[in-house]
This record gives structure tokens, C-alpha cells and sequence, in this order.
């Protein structure tokens, strides 16, 4: 069975940044994981490539809104790339299967009566996309885009969302679409108890979209276009259908949560297909406590971080930083922190200190022992977080969605490794006891590979020069399978000290 995972698919017109980056590698996480649990993953990320505000950017740069966007989209797929994301598709707007996909989609909606063509008249904010009511307005003027909306008024055709108020809070109540974390389902909950309004779902003004079925004059609302990617994804890519297999989990930030919680639902409802299990909204980052804008320029560039971290540690440094779900805050210099004590000072530390000391003490190769592997304190053990231990805390987090736990669970494996090297002193059972040696580097080499698979999902490429190192056969495999780690590193086995895995930063 496919497990299906999505995040939006963002704004081309907009830099990728570490918010957007923040949704994808927590994704990926997922998406690796399972896999290595030998599931059948269909992860999806792309591009939103239609709307005013795009066709309005093109205009200016002297291009055509397609020639726009096809320079564009590749940003997005770069970034990722160098992020480690290894995303089943890269999902675009513009193509045109989707685009014909929707436009059914529409035509089915309104054949089933619920669309309706009204008057409607507001005040339409171009940067956001869509109007604003009175009490969104701080000074008369968008809060986020600091521009007074026009006042527009139009013919559009309206989705009857209002029809299914009482079935959306029966379902999201009792959890057949699984709104999480929990507070933000109650929120959710609350703002539909006070009644749901009909929304515009087509354009007149917007060129730049997907025709509306029956009547070429308007186009269809970007929003309505990019939820439905969701669907015509799983059409176009030829994976199982939604009708047999929706989203197992549509990752997001809380700011796009309504769309995907309550319009999503409520056109899925509409045409009798099955609901997504699960909508996940994470918080929201500030850039060292300021909130991240174009205008502030203290947008961090998930690239530039790449360069100087590495893809590695920026993933885990984002997820490590504060809990999946609430808001937080991240700077340059926190990944920095991150990076000198976590991972080169903890893990890198842990693997340069393990390898030479079998290098030192046993040529190279992993000590014979006479007693049971099994009962090694680092796999088994009441007194040392072990690496079994681990791996019941990583699950668990991971089926939560914590993902901040699971670096937790890793850097706590980590830190006991290193203080038992401490507690042992390998360098004193030198000269009086080798046989507790051979059993304190035997359990540390044991503990390595573990720590290996479990930090394969946040850290993968960290997790292969480790499995280079430790020669973990499996993890090298293209698509590695969790349930080879469950074995005992072989006594003999050759380790090769590997080159710093986390260098010294450049200033
Ligand atoms: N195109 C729509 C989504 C359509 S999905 C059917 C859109 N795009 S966006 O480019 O604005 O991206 C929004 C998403 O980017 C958020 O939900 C979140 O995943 C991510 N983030 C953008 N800014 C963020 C922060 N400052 N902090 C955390 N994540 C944020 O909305």
C-alpha cells in the first residue's frame, strides 16, 4: 500500500526560503523513513504557478507568463535537490494534464449543483490573491503586502461550501480527517461553528489561469487550481488514484490550514471521494525574532545554508530546533550552534573517537567478544539511553509527527555513547583489561551502525559515510530496508576512519 505524502506546492514567483524548505524536509523525513520500513511512498512537491500576481511579475520582466514560470519552477527543484529531498514528482501547475484534470473537476462540481454564479463586490488584495474583509485591514491597508485592496466588484461563480458546515465538523470531530496538531483542530472546529460562508471560485479579471468549464470569460481561483494538484497528481502520475488511495498526510504551515482542512474536504465531499486521513499545519519560523520578509531582507536562502552547513546539517538543524507544530525561531547562527555541538562535536566526535580507537588498539578491525551481544549496555540496558531504546522513541515520534523528538532520540543515543566512552576509558583497559576493551568497542562499533540507520532519514548523506566507514551493507543499497539493521556488527569486520564528516566551518 502507498503511503501518500504531500506538501504544498509554493508560489513560483517566490525565492525558496527556509520556511518553505522547513515543510519539505520534514516531508522527506517522512518520506524516507517509511520507505526504509519497505512502504511504497508516493511523495509529492511542486510548484503554484498561476494567478495575477504571476501573470503581473512576468509583465514586468518583459515574458510571457510561461516563460516566466518554466525559468522559475527549477529554483524550487534545485534548492531541494541540494536539501537531499528526494521527492517521488515535482508537481507543476501549468501542465497541461492538470490543467484539463481541473477543469472536469469543475465541470462535476457544478454538474452536481454546487456552483452558482452571484454578484459579488469586495475588496481584492493582489499580493494575497484574494479579497480581504474589513476586519483583515490594518490602517485600511493588507497587513502583509502594506497596500490599500482595491475595490473590485464581479460576476463569479461561487462553491456552496456553506452546504457542509454540519458534515465537516461531524468528521474532523471524530477524526475521519485527522486534524492535527490537536489545538489547531480545535481552532479549526471553532471557526466553523460560527457558519460557513460560499466562496468565489473563478475570476474575471485573471488571465493567467485555467479557463472556467462552460464559460471561457472567467477563470478558475489559484486556490481551487492548486488543491486540486493533490488529485490530478495521482491521475497524471499514474500511482493509485485518490478514489482508491487519497493523502495519507498533506503537510503545511497554519497560515494555509483552512484551505486544506475546510475547502479541500468540502470539494472532495462535494464529488463523493474519499478525504485525505490527515492534515498537519507546523508553525511558523522568525528569522532570529523578526518575523521573515522581503522587505527586511532577512530571508535565509536554504542554498546559502547549504553551501556553509551542508544539506545534512540544515535538515537536522531545522527540525531540532523547536517542536514540529509550534512557532519558532532559527538563524544562522543557531544552525551554527547546532552544528558545532550536536553534530561535529557530538556524532562526529563519537565516530572519529570510535574508529581510531580500532584502528589503535585492534588493526582496523571489530574485537572478537566472548559474552552475548545482546546484553550489551548499549543495546540493553536501564542505566544507558540505548540504542534499542532509540529506535521505540523514533518510531513512536515519528507516527506522532514529532519530528523534533526524533533528533532528540538521536542526540540522546549519541550522548550516552560518548559519556559510556567517558565511564569505560578505553585508553586506562588498554594496559588492564582487554577483554573489557574489546567487549567497550565492540558495543561502541554496535551502537555506530545503529546510529547509522536511525539518523538515515534527517542526516542521509552523513548516514552513508557512516555506513561507508562501518561497512553497513544495507544502508548503501539504493533503497535501504530497516529491517536489515536488526543484526550484530560482525567481529573482524573492517572499519575505515572516515574523513571529518562535519569540517571545521570557514568564518
Ligand atoms: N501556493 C500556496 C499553497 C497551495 S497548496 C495547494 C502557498 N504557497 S506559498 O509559497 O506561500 O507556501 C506556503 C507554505 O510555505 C506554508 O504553508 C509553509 O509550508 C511554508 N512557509 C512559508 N513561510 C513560512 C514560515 N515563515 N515558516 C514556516 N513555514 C512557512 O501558500
Amino acid at each position: 500500500m502507498k503511503k501518500y505524502i504531500t506538501t504544498p506546492i509554493y508560489y513560483v514567483n517566490d525565492v525558496p526560503h527556509i520556511g518553505h524548505a522547513y515543510t519539505t524536509v520534514a516531508a522527506d523525513v517522512l518520506a524516507r523513513y517509511y520507505k526504509s520500513k519497505g512502504e511504497d511512498v508516493f511523495f509529492l512537491t511542486g510548484t503554484d504557478e498561476h494567478g495575477a500576481k504571476i501573470a503581473e511579475a512576468a509583465c514586468r520582466a518583459g515574458k510571457s507568463p510561461q516563460e516566466y514560470v518554466d525559468e522559475l519552477a527549477p529554483q524550487f527543484e534545485k534548492a531541494w535537490k541540494a536539501l537531499g529531498i528526494e521527492s517521488s514528482q515535482f508537481f507543476r501547475t501549468t501542465n497541461p494534464k492538470h490543467e484539463e484534470i481541473v477543469k472536469s473537476f469543475v465541470k462535476n462540481l457544478a454538474e452536481k449543483g454546487f456552483i452558482e454564479k452571484r454578484k459579488y463586490e469586495g475588496l481584492y488584495c493582489v499580493g494575497c490573491e484574494k479579497y480581504l474583509t474589513e476586519s483583515d485591514l490594518v490602517d485600511g491597508k493588507c497587513p502583509d503586502h502594506k497596500k490599500e485592496p482595491v475595490k473590485q466588484s464581479e460576476e463569479n461563480y461561487f462553491f456552496l461550501l456553506s452546504k457542509f458546515q454540519d458534515r465537516l465538523i461531524e468528521i474532523i470531530k471524530n477524526d475521519q480527517l485527522l486534524i492535527s496538531p490537536k489545538y489547531r483542530k480545535n481552532e479549526i472546529l471553532g471557526k466553523l461553528a460560527q457558519g460557513l460562508e460560499d466562496v468565489s471560485i473563478s475570476r474575471e479579471n485573471v488571465e493567467w489561469g485555467i479557463g472556467f468549464p462552460g464559460d471561457e470569460s472567467q477563470t478558475i481561483y489559484v486556490w481551487v487550481d492548486a488543491l486540486i494538484n493533490y488529485y490530478s497528481a495521482t491521475k497524471i502520475y499514474e500511482v493509485e488514484s485518490w478514489e482508491n488511495h487519497p493523502a495519507d498526510i498533506h503537510l503545511m504551515a497554519k497560515d494555509i490550514l483552512w484551505f486544506h482542512a475546510v475547502i479541500w474536504p468540502a470539494m472532495l465531499l462535494a464529488l463523493d471521494l474519499p478525504l485525505p486521513k490527515q492534515v498537519f499545519a507546523h508553525g511558523f519560523f522568525t528569522i532570529a525574532g523578526v518575523k521573515m520578509s522581503k522587505t527586511i531582507g532577512n530571508v535565509l536562502d536554504p542554498n546559502k545554508l547549504v553551501q556553509k552547513f551542508g544539506a545534512d546539517a540544515v535538515r537536522y538543524a531545522l527540525l531540532r530546533e523547536f517542536p514540529f507544530g509550534e512557532d519558532g525561531d532559527i538563524s544562522e547562527e543557531k544552525i551554527e550552534r547546532r552544528y558545532s555541538k550536536e553534530l561535529a562535536g557530538g556524532l562526529g566526535n563519537l565516530i572519529s573517537r570510535v574508529s581510531a580507537m580500532v584502528e589503535k588498539y585492534f588493526d582496523g578491525k571489530v574485537p572478537e567478544v566472548t559474552k552475548d551481544p545482546e546484553t550489551h549496555p548499549l543495546r540493553l540496558s536501564n542505566e544507558i539511553y540505548n540504542w534499542k531504546q532509540t529506535y521505540s522513541d523514533f518510531d513512536k515520534a515519528i507516527v506522532d509527527l514529532k519530528l523534533y523528538d526524533c533528533t532528540i532520540a538521536i542526540e540522546k543515543l549519541v550522548n550516552s555513547a560518548n559519556k559510556y566512552i567517558e565511564d569505560k576509558k578505553p585508553w586506562v583497559l588498554a594496559n588492564v583489561d582487554k577483554d573489557e576493551l574489546a567487549w567497550a568497542i565492540y558495543g561502541l562499533c554496535d551502537a555506530i551502525v545503529q546510529i547509522a540507520w536511525l539518523v538515515n532519514p534527517i542526516l542521509p548523506n552523513i548516514s552513508v559515510k557512516i555506513a561507508e566507514a562501518f561497512k553497513v551493507e544495507g544502508l548503501l543499497k539504493e533503497n535501504p530496508n530497516i529491517e536489515e539493521s536488526y543484526s550484530n556488527i560482525k567481529a573482524g569486520t573492517i572499519i575505515v576512519k572516515p574523513n571529518q564528516l562535519f569540517p571545521r566551518l570557514e568564518d
